[in-house]
């Protein structure tokens, strides 16, 4: 062993020095491509063709819940099992899975928030070749063709999507190895397996091929090479299961533009992948990622929206093994003439988009959302994984972190500047170095020997504090956290039953089976206050690394025959491992309060339903400006598949930004959900005001509009909590009938209310922003100049510019008086922002509550308001259910695109009717109301005459 340790400490040794020289790009060679990854390629080479499969038709098992049937590979005869699902709320689930498997496959966990419900799926129609399904009042119908396998999915007489229409459904089952001793005995159990099996024995039987040529070809598949072992670079991936992979094709007649599938480093629209590589979704720690390519970065969410003029769809696959997806157009490639001279000459064949996806293990289990609007996606899509946690409000303000803030003084030296330059912030950051060796859960004894005393000193300005926790755990026999992971035997294990060990920041350490319910609920457990020493109600979590990063592991994470609780392989679960970690953090920092305090974790790693348990960030970009520009698309396709908590490290973390970039940079991040500094180990400070007193007063402008706007944030998480929809939108999600928002991202949507083009390019004098909507009206928030929609707007912009626009008819509240931290400014009074349409109306609301409790949801202590502007007539009204009490009022509101009043008066529930002061500016037609004076709980009537 002494031999390969020593080659292990080099590649260790390496990965930490390139890690931290920042000049590489990322090396490529170290990740696979499709072609190196033996299920992809086998499932690649497969073409479109007449399909194998064929549907049993005399098989069909029709209960209330379902419909079942058998469908059988006429190639190696093995039966598979067809479930369809008719679910509430317009979408249906279609799983297939062997019907008599050698050992059970895996099926994804503690992702769905419940078992969806179902609604009746009736058989409206069957012959020979083909049965007819109908669910949700005939809305829907799903059509079984028997041969070769298909399924159609059409609402009315609009064929909305079909599944193996390209022949491209690829199951392979689980087999034993043909060795030689084995191949007789291996006979003779397949031969009971499909006994059991009378539907498909009986038609197999009935189609069985008169030559054996077919045969034979499957069993040379049988031997192809990775079948059973896989060698890349220098590990071995041993495969005691043989090929599992799955893989199926969906048609999508119609659309023209699809998105989601995160995470990558990509533009919004996705692109065909024709020619190069698929999509890539496996969990991976990549070094110095590229960006606009498909390769895997840190998270994965297996959902692909589809949308065009009349609707919008998604397809969720629900499998957490290696996942590749195909994205193939029939439009691919034509020019704008070219699709308009098509259809001149009627030569327009309908545009289609044809997906596929592959996984390596698992099943097949899919959703399909079938919308019709955006935000039904949404509802459907949250329905199944849950909505976005409601973040504690701090959480949503300014984070301040590096790697690393050294010991106590520094913190504390920091923590003053933002005093001393009067910038508002809320956490400062611990990263790794403030450990005791990377031994999480500790604190270094002599940079950090007060850990109390200094959050103290932070809860005095009513600031937090984030200390990274990360899920490998140092292998040292007198470290509590390991002697009891070990002894308890939480580890994951090698394929031999070891405890397995791989390389991390502390050198070798164990990695706990967050996918057991047991360990999880002990690591919750370490985060009690008697329990992880130091640490008091303002320190929430940071886990990183949780892909899971294995310095020394193939592609850098773990072996994929590394065993999992219940024996499933570490390749069945790979992409849950980074959801399972946040998911026990978060429960861990709600405990710690007896349930009353929402948490508060970042994560690198996610999946699909990560949403429930905190925020997540870009990873390790780089200070470079396509990496500030690339954020934009990353947050919105994360949005799109139910993550809004989303964030890049503002400044770039590799390399050190330009002022120019930096105070770009702090511009956008004002404008994106989780917003945090955050900067390599190697790079110089960059503490806001070390750039120059100007760049210090346009960072601080920046942080302090974040702050004023904190209100209109809150209220826009709380909407994506209830109802899923997202915070940050892709400009297509709220105008949805304008096809010259399908592929913008550059520019994007704060709720429906605020339009965010940030400036993301060196020197420029000015920006193109596209301002949507017929007849809609648009106001800069900072000029209050009013523009009309739809029109390319060329908007000349100096370093202190941030392009955002109010949409006209909405209304926000903010809080203008910025101090020190979000707590600070609970009570403080608000002011509305009234942004009228052409028919002089306007709608907003707003959520308030105590800001970090769970008293909102399990008390109903909360406000809600809903503001409504019509008749030049302003009233504020509020939700009866919801009651908190708050000293905070209303001092001050701005109407933009008002007429001239004679007379401002405001009218209480009482009758009391005032006359209030106002201001009016012709020239920009605002008109400002100051001191209404009522609380901001109050119900109100204004009257502009
Ligand atoms: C990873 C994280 C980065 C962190 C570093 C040290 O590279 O992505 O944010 O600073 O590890 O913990």
């Amino acid at each position: 062993m002494a031999a390969p340790q020593r080659s292990v400490r080099c590649i260790v040794l390496t990965w930490v020095a390139l890690h931290i020289t920042t000049t590489e790009a990322v090396d490529r060679s170290n990740f696979k491509t499709c072609e190196q990854s033996a299920f992809c390629k086998r499932q690649r080479n497969v073409k479109p063709e007449n399909s194998p499969y064929r549907a049993l038709l005399n098989s069909l098992d029709v209960t209330r819940e379902s419909v079942k049937l058998q469908l059988i590979n006429e190639v190696n005869k093995v039966p598979l099992l067809l479930e369809v699902y008719g679910l509430r709320g317009n979408m249906t689930r279609i799983k297939i899975n062997e019907l008599n498997p050698l050992q059970p496959r895996y099926e994804v966990r503690d992702v769905l928030v419940r078992e969806p419900p179902t609604v009746p799926l009736t058989v409206v129609g069957k012959d020979e070749d083909s049965v007819e399904l109908s669910f949700e009042n005939k809305l829907y119908k799903v059509i079984i063709t028997s041969k070769p396998f298909r399924m159609d999915i059409m609402t009315g007489n609009e064929l909305l999507l079909s599944i193996n229409s390209r022949g491209l459904m690829v199951f392979e089952h689980l087999r034993k190895r043909k060795d030689s001793e084995e191949k007789e005995e291996e006979n003779v159990e397949n031969q009971e397996v499909k006994g059991e099996s009378e539907a498909a024995d009986e038609e197999a039987q009935a189609e069985k091929p008169e030559d054996t040529n077919s045969q034979k070809e499957n069993e040379e598949k049988e031997d192809e090479a990775g079948m059973w072992e896989e060698t890349f670079k220098t590990h071995t991936d041993s495969k005691p299961n043989g090929p599992s992979s799955v893989g199926l094709d969906f048609s999508l007649p119609g659309f023209e533009h699809v998105y989601g599938i995160p995470e990558h480093a990509d533009n919004l629209k996705l692109k065909t992948t024709e020619g190069g590589d698929p999509y890539r979704l496996y969990n991976l720690d990549v070094f110095q990622y590229e960006i606009f390519n498909p390769m895997a970065l840190y998270g994965a969410v297996p959902l692909l929206l589809a949308h065009n003029l009349r609707r919008t769809l998604g397809i969720f696959w629900l499998n957490a093994a290696e996942t590749w997806v195909d994205i193939s157009s029939n439009t691919a490639g034509k020019t704008l003439f070219g699709k308009m001279l098509d259809y001149v000459q009627g030569a327009n064949e309908i545009p289609q988009t044809d997906v596929r996806w592959i996984s390596e293990s698992g099943i097949i289990d899919v959703f399909l959302l079938l919308g019709p609007s955006p935000f039904d996606v949404f509802k459907q899509y949250t329905s199944l994984t849950g909505t976005q946690a409601l973040p504690p409000l701090f959480a949503i303000s300014y984070h301040q972190c590096r790697w690393n803030y050294n010991d106590e003084d520094d913190v504390r030296t920091v923590d003053a500047g933002f005093d001393e330059h009067d910038i508002p912030y809320d956490v400062i950051w611990l990263d790794i170095e403030h450990t005791d060796g990377k031994r999480y859960f500790t604190w270094d004894p002599n940079k950090f020997p007060n850990p109390k005393e200094m959050l103290q000193n932070l809860a005095s300005k009513k600031r937090k504090m984030v200390s990274i926790v990360d899920p490998h755990i140092k292998i040292d026999s007198g470290y509590k956290i390991h002697t009891t992971i070990q002894s308890r035997n939480f580890y994951i294990k090698t394929k031999d039953g070891n405890d397995y060990e791989g390389w991390c920041w502390p050198g070798s350490a164990g990695y706990p089976d967050f996918t057991n319910p047991e360990m999880r609920s002990w690591w919750a457990s370490m985060f009690a206050y008697d329990q992880y020493e130091g640490s008091m109600d303002n320190l929430y979590t940071w886990n990183d690394m949780n892909e899971p990063s294995v310095f020394n592991g193939p592609e850098v994470t773990m072996h994929k025959d590394a065993v999992h609780m219940g024996g499933f392989e570490h390749r069945d679960v790979h992409n849950l491992y980074a959801l399972y970690v946040q998911m026990a953090t978060s429960d861990g920092q709600i405990q710690r309060s007896g349930g009353t305090e929402r948490p508060f974790v970042l994560t690198r790693g996610f999946f699909a339903g990560s949403q429930r348990y905190g925020a997540v960030w870009t990873g390790d970009n780089s200070a470079e400006w396509d990496h500030l520009k690339v954020s934009v698309p990353m947050c919105l396709s994360l949005a799109l598949a139910g993550i809004s908590f989303c964030g890049a490290d503002v400044g770039g973390f590799f390399k050190h930004p330009s002022p120019e970039l930096l105070v770009r940079w702090y511009q956008a991040g004002a404008y994106q959900p989780f917003f945090r500094a955050h900067a390599h180990l190697d790079t110089p400070r960059r503490e806001p005001w070390l750039f120059g007193d100007d760049n210090k007063l346009i960072i601080r402008t920046a942080i302090r509009e974040r702050y004023s706007l904190l209100p209109f944030w809150y209220t826009l998480f709380y909407h994506a909590y209830r109802t899923g929809e997202p915070v940050m939108r892709a400009m297509w999600v709220q105008f949805p009938d304008d096809m010259n928002t399908f592929s913008l991202d550059d520019q994007y949507m704060l709720g429906d209310a605020l339009l965010v083009r940030p400036v993301m390019e060196p020197s420029v004098r000015g920006i193109q922003v596209y301002l949507p909507g017929k007849g809609q009206v648009w106001y800069n928030v900072h000029s209050h100049q009013r523009h009309t929609g739809p029109q390319n707007l060329y908007e000349p912009v100096t370093i202190g510019t941030i392009p955002v626009y109010q949409r006209g008819g909405t209304v926000i509240a903010r809080k203008e008086r910025v101090r020190r931290s979000s707590s600070c400014m609970q009570d403080d009074p608000y002011t509305l922002y009234v942004a009228l349409n052409g028919q002089n109306t306007a709608q907003g609301d707003l959520f308030i509550d105590d800001g970090h409790t769970f008293n909102f949801e399990k008390k109903n202590e909360y406000i809600y308001k809903k503001f409504n502007f019509v008749n030049n007539s302003l009233t504020s009204s509020t939700d009866p259910v919801g009651h908190y009490k708050t000293a905070a009022w209303i001092e001050r509101i701005v109407i933009l695109g008002a007429r001239k009043p004679a007379t401002v008066t405001i009218k209480l529930p009482d009758g009391t009717e005032s006359n209030l002061n106002f201001e009016y500016n012709t020239e920009t037609s605002v008109l400002t109301i100051r001191k209404p004076a009522v609380n901001i709980a109050a119900e109100w009537s204004l009257y502009i005459r």
